[in-house]
């Protein structure tokens, strides 16, 4: 097992800092319903006039389509990993029935906007619903605590995937499944982070990592994980996440870079799952 001294405590990048501080940015207009994230667009009329309740809805529909994807969650243990305000714990909690649910955050402000946020449930149902300040590199739980890991849209911006690697197959019990949703890019050419940060200015500003998807599979099998697949799921999300830009930036501003960047085949939004081996099949880091 991997002791905590052996594993560091990564300190804040200051683009995440500042993103995630004081500004809120699920208070901004292109997020709603306390969400970050893109969307999941698909079975959302996209010919139709959007407005908030699409949008909420299709922020709604990544998790129900990443939380779907890991089978029943009934009775389960889970941990969201990068968790914002909080909003998907719930939805989980809500439709999905599971024992209990642990959002976790790496910002202090983003823990205590979740806790707000949810103060009623977790004055109602404390056993069922915990934030816990934490980064993806070095999670503050015992080993196999939880029998399925998530994480919406923020693997991006974690700076050490080999670290978030060996602590989810150390977090996750013997038997346990995981599941992650994120943008990376579509191969490991060498011009893609220079591409991305001139088009992009979350990957200009450091906010955004350019990656390759592999880079978060490989390290998934390097921990041990198995079963591990990569799914694009961009068609669902690039086109309709344009379209909403489209009520306020211009053709032309960077955030409609995303869809170019997608349709330039550099960008794409995946959906990657993996499983920990049942009891007697040995995980990379564990017993060492
Ligand atoms: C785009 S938001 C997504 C929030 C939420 N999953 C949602 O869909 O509404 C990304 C979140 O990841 C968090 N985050 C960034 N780097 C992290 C890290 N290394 N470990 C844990 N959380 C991190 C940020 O503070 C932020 O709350």
């Amino acid at each position: 097992m991997v002791d905590d001294a052996q594993r560091a405590c990564p300190v804040m990048r200051p683009a995440v800092q500042e993103t995630y501080g004081p500004a809120d940015l699920s208070a901004h207009s292109i997020f709603a319903g306390g969400f970050i994230n893109f969307g999941y667009w698909h079975g959302i009329d996209l010919s139709q006039p959007l407005g908030q309740e699409e949008r909420i809805r299709s922020q709604e529909d990544l998790y129900r389509h990443v939380l779907g994807s890991v089978g029943p969650l009934k009775d389960l243990g889970v941990l969201e990993v990068g968790c914002g305000l909080g909003m998907g714990c719930a939805l989980a909690l809500r439709e999905y029935d599971p024992e209990q649910v642990v959002g976790m955050d790496i910002h202090p402000q983003q823990v205590r906007r979740a806790r707000d946020a949810h103060a009623e449930v977790l004055r109602r149902e404390p056993e069922r619903l915990r934030f816990a300040q934490g980064a993806a590199e070095h999670m503050p739980f015992a080993s196999g605590e939880f029998d399925v890991l998530v994480s919406v849209e923020a693997a991006q911006h974690f700076p050490d995937l080999t670290a978030f690697a060996a602590e989810t197959a150390r977090v996750v019990r013997p038997g346990g499944r995981v599941v992650v949703a994120s943008f990376f890019t579509v191969d490991d050419a060498g011009d893609r982070t220079s591409q991305l940060a001139g088009l992009l200015d979350t990957f200009a500003n450091g906010l955004d990592i350019a990656r390759p998807v592999t880079a978060l599979t490989e390290t998934f099998e390097a921990a041990g994980l198995t079963a591990v697949r990569a799914e694009s799921i961009g068609r669902y999300v690039w086109p309709g996440w344009d379209l909403w830009l489209s009520r306020q930036w211009a053709e032309g501003t960077w955030p409609r870079n995303f869809l170019r960047a997608y349709e330039q085949r550099i960008l794409d939004y995946y959906l990657i799952v993996a499983e920990r081996p049942a009891k007697g099949e040995r995980v990379g880091n564990e017993g060492e």
